[in-house]
């Protein structure tokens, strides 16, 4: 009767490559079973009145006001620059006040009035200030000039609605930091 020869356990390269992948992969895809799947995101309806126009749009809550007007009611014009308050390229008014609109959600306005740089045309007609930038040159690289046009049209009109006029433009002192924000600008800009 042939001896029954118990082998003792050996431990080669390949057999621990083997079984560290198979429990490797246990650890990974455990929790991944037990995850269920992400809840989709709320939305919300938000009526607000855009350019002088009532529209009412269906938003995901996270959506900031910048990204509703660009993406889900077609006003391209607004810019996003640096999407985190810096820049001003995202400039709209908001009841009548300036706002950097990559900063505040769009479920938070509703029944709000929104300005942006297409409502200050009237038709084929220029605002005084797109007119003036024209005139001027004013335009760097172009980008950000629509944030530009609507911040300084709530700096140079006075509270009660004066005479559009821009000759200001052409003597004021241009707010430095519209400049100095401005990447197309030399460094010695400040
Ligand atoms: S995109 Fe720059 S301040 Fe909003």
């Amino acid at each position: 009767m042939a001896e029954e020869v118990t082998k003792p356990f050996t431990l080669t390269r390949r057999s621990f490559v083997g079984a560290s992948a198979v429990v490797g992969g246990i650890a990974v895809a455990g929790p991944l079973v037990a995850c269920s799947a992400p809840e989709p995101a709320a939305e919300a309806s938000v009526t607000l009145t855009i350019n002088g126009e009532k529209r009412t749009v269906a938003v995901d809550n996270r959506t900031s006001l910048l990204d509703m007007l660009r993406e889900r009611a077609g006003l391209t014009g607004t810019k996003k620059g640096c999407n985190q308050g810096a820049c001003g390229a995202c400039t709209v008014l908001l009841n009548g006040r300036r706002v950097n609109s990559c900063l505040t959600l769009a479920v938070m306005h509703d029944g709000a009035e929104i300005t942006t740089i297409e409502g200050l045309a009237k038709g084929d007609q220029l605002h005084p200030l797109q007119q003036a930038f024209i005139d001027q040159d004013a335009f760097q690289c172009g980008y950000c000039t629509p944030g530009q046009i609507v911040l300084t049209d709530t700096i140079l009109a006075p509270p009660a609605a004066a005479s559009a006029s821009c000759s200001p433009i052409a003597s004021a002192k241009w707010p430095r930091w519209l400049v100095a924000n401005c990447n197309s600008q030399p460094s010695g800009v400040s």
